[in-house]
């Protein structure tokens, strides 16, 4: 099986085929996603809150998200590697954007992601004009909370929803090869998702788009946190599982039953006589 590229995608929409998207910011997740043939990989800045602890997506910076997305990149042989262009590292200027972006193409990603539209359509312009693929973000942009007011979702007035579909087509036109709405109603997701031709996938969206984003830690249970979407299906409890190894693995330290013979290593070709004299017997 090849790897997956942006026309890959154009050929899962053409067919009517949805596209399978997971974030991923360390080798194991990523390989495991991978094998179980995930179509595309996002490096996520949501990585500020599962794997960094911070209480929103704003403080990661463009180095932390570099070694995320470098380790996904190494584990990803079919799917396609978006990394997430964090706070301020493509809004200050175009220069700024081509250079994110470009750090990210350099640690092995297939594109890059960007949230907002026609304010930003400028950037989209200069990364797409450098070769460089780019997702459109638009819907609920976590990058933009303060405006927002919080974890809302977006497009419920129809002047909020024309908005966001001529955000949608206003990305199209600068480059964009796709977009990811989120947390949209079903039906404003499909209208937006009607006005252009690119694919068009949805996290809190709706089943209505070409394809289905998730937040790794939400499906496998460990996302640490207050957050609950009510989009975010439970897969797995890996949470309890990892919890009950790391109590199992203390007891069994604590009354001596790790490590066992088996996790011993022999002495080797020494015999007793020498053991005791290397101990100064
Ligand atoms: O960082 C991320 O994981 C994201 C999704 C929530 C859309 O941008």
């Amino acid at each position: 099986m090849g790897r997956v590229t942006v026309q890959t995608l154009a050929g899962l929409k053409r067919r009517g085929e949805r596209a399978v998207f997971l974030t991923a910011y360390d080798y194991p997740t990523a390989t495991f996603a991978d094998r179980a043939g995930a179509d595309l990989l996002l490096v996520g800045d949501s990585a500020a809150m599962t794997m960094l602890g911070l209480p929103n997506t704003l403080g990661v910076t463009l180095e932390e998200m570099l070694v995320f997305a470098r380790a996904v990149a190494r584990a990803a042989r079919r799917a396609f590697v978006v990394g997430d262009l964090p706070f301020l590292s493509y809004q200050p200027s175009d220069e700024a954007a081509i250079r994110s972006a470009g750090a990210f193409v350099a640690a092995g990603c297939d594109a890059v992601k960007c949230e907002g539209g026609a304010r930003i359509a400028r950037r989209v312009s200069a990364m797409s004009d450098a070769g460089i693929a780019v997702m459109g973000h638009l819907g609920l942009t976590p990058q933009s909370l303060g405006q927002l007011g919080g974890y809302r979702v977006q497009g419920r007035t129809p002047a909020a929803l024309q908005r966001i579909a001529d955000d949608a087509r206003v990305l199209e036109e600068a480059g964009a090869f796709a977009i990811l709405l989120e947390a949209l109603p079903p039906e404003a997701a499909a209208f937006v998702r009607e006005k252009v031709s690119v694919p068009v996938y949805g996290i809190g969206a709706g089943p209505l788009l070409d394809g289905q984003l998730v937040i790794s830690h939400d499906i496998l249970g460990t996302f640490v946190g207050d957050i609950a979407p009510r989009f975010v299906r439970r897969y797995a409890n890996l949470d309890a599982a990892i919890e009950a190894a790391s109590r199992a693995y203390a007891e069994d330290v604590r009354c001596g039953r790790f490590p066992g013979p088996e996790h011993c290593y022999g002495q080797g070709a020494m015999s007793n006589e020498q053991w005791a004299m290397s101990n100064g017997q």
